[in-house]
């Protein structure tokens, strides 16, 4: 037997048979990302586990139906940060069983408990039957992502359809996997560049390896409006197909052919260029394989959080995003934003950007996933964005008035890497995904402003 075969069924006994305490959670925590890669970690013993999420809140949520070994679900790598935790949330409340993949390292076990209230709550109201919520605190670089995606799978006989041989395959019951898991920050990927690639672009190659064994080819990818690049500053809404990753042929009513060959902008940081590069990748991997199923769901700036006011954005370390810097200054642990630049070219000099609201993002996900498996094929392009510009003084003053304070202001230089205005063209959604934004700015700031009011000051 080798070494790889042996450790992995020592890691299968284990995972099967570890008691999940509270105490053993809050004792293992390995962050891959600052040390060696979890690829090449040999022993596998005591950092992959699961647990039903705990039992306390069970009572709120009605019967379950009883596993029979074939449901579906749908695995959300990063399920518990910011978006991820509300996409969870909204699969849940649209009746998916909910695979959690994260190892913690930006976000808390805290949320999934709240997560499953929250899905409990609205199973109660609506009296429909509580999906099933599974969490696995692992890096989804490490080993034991193999032996989950096993887990999950039943071996099947089928006939090959040109040799007329019997074959073995993989049949998995995860429908669809949603991935979060990619690091964020625009600041740090230019001081720590490696570190973005390895998990951004390196994860998500091994990642799609690990799918491909298991037959799993129905894929959502967490892109952004970042690779866009410097199109944004043309002063227009971006359009899909102002980054393609293959050439496109397209006729006019005449029968002219025009051939759109793929070109880039200004792509201003790693961390843009590891969601350019893994959205190449997939896009190849799509034509190489056309049994792939993969949308690339633009971001363009989600904010606010669940109107429960109990999830949130509460990244570890120091944020660098436009709305967590608000919520520190409103909880008092900074002075004042600091507004970069005040000389854009913009109706009051700040900055542009399509603040879209964070429940409509996790919906576009749910519509994409419904897309992706009727009418999905290769690779796809989607933005997720309102259509609509809003300047960071106009976000500002809409917190504020939710509110109800002033927030102290210094209008400082550009940052690097920033442009001037980034909006969406949201019409390739609209008509092929049947989706759109339902929540304003105004919203999204009275929901943020509930949350900082009722969690996040207290804390
Ligand atoms: C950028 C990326 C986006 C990515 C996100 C992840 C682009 C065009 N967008 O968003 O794709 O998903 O990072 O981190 O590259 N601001 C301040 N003061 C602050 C913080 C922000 O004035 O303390 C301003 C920024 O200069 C910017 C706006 O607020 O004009 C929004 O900034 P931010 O929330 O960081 O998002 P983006 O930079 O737009």
């Amino acid at each position: 037997m080798s070494s790889t075969s042996s450790s992995r069924v020592d890691l299968r006994d284990h995972v099967q048979d570890q008691d999940l305490s509270e105490e053993y959670l809050s004792s293992s925590s390995r962050d891959y990302s600052a040390g060696s890669s979890p690829l090449t970690t040999p022993a596998l013993s005591d950092e992959e586990f699961d647990f039903d999420v705990p039992s306390e809140d069970a009572l709120l949520a009605p019967t379950q139906a009883p596993a029979d070994g074939s449901e579906k679900y749908i695995m959300v790598i990063g399920g518990l940060g910011y978006i991820g935790s509300h996409t969870t949330l909204e699969l849940l409340r649209e009746g998916h069983n909910v695979i959690v993949v994260d190892n913690l390292s930006n976000s808390y076990k805290t949320v999934l408990k709240n997560v499953r209230m929250l899905a409990a709550h609205h199973c109660k109201v609506n009296n429909v039957p509580m999906p099933r919520l599974r969490f696995f605190r692992i890096d989804y670089r490490s080993k034991a992502m193999h032996v989950l995606l096993e887990r999950y799978s039943n071996l099947v006989m089928t006939v090959d359809a040109t040799s007329g041989k019997q074959v073995v395959s993989y049949q998995s019951r995860i429908a669809g996997v949603i991935h979060f898991a990619a690091y964020k920050s625009v600041v740090e990927s230019i001081q720590q560049p490696l570190r973005y690639y390895r998990n951004n672009v390196c994860g998500l190659v091994n990642l799609l390896q690990e799918l491909e064994r298991f037959n799993i080819r129905n894929f959502i990818f967490s892109s952004s409006a970042t690779v866009y690049g410097s199109k944004a500053n043309a002063g227009l809404p971006l359009k899909e197909e102002d980054l393609i990753h293959h050439q496109v042929k397209t006729q006019n009513e005449a029968g002219e052919t025009t051939i759109v060959e793929p070109t880039i902008e200004g792509l201003s940081c790693p961390y843009a260029r590891t969601k350019y590069f893994g959205e190449a990748i997939l896009a190849d991997v799509a034509e190489a394989d056309p049994d792939w199923r993969i949308v690339a769901l633009r971001y363009f700036n989600p904010v606010g959080c669940d109107p429960s006011g109990v999830l949130g954005e509460s990244p570890r370390g120091e944020p660098t995003n436009l709305f967590p810097v608000l919520t520190q200054v409103l909880k008092g642990d900074r002075s004042n934003l600091n507004v970069f630049g005040s000389d854009w070219p913009t109706r009051d000099g700040t900055a542009i950007r399509d603040f879209i609201h964070v429940l409509d993002v996790a919906r576009g996900h749910i519509a994409a996933l419904n897309w992706n498996s009727k009418k999905g094929n290769g690779f796809s392009t989607f933005n997720l964005g309102s259509g609509t510009g809003t300047t960071v003084l106009e976000a500002v003053r809409s917190l504020e008035q939710a509110a109800g304070r002033e927030i102290p202001l210094a209008l400082v230089d550009r940052r690097p890497g920033d442009v001037g205005m980034c909006v969406a063209s949201t019409e390739r959604a609209a008509k092929e995904l049947g989706w759109s934004t339902r929540e304003s700015i105004t919203k999204c700031a009275a929901d943020l402003w509930n949350y900082v009011s009722k969690v996040a000051l207290r804390s």
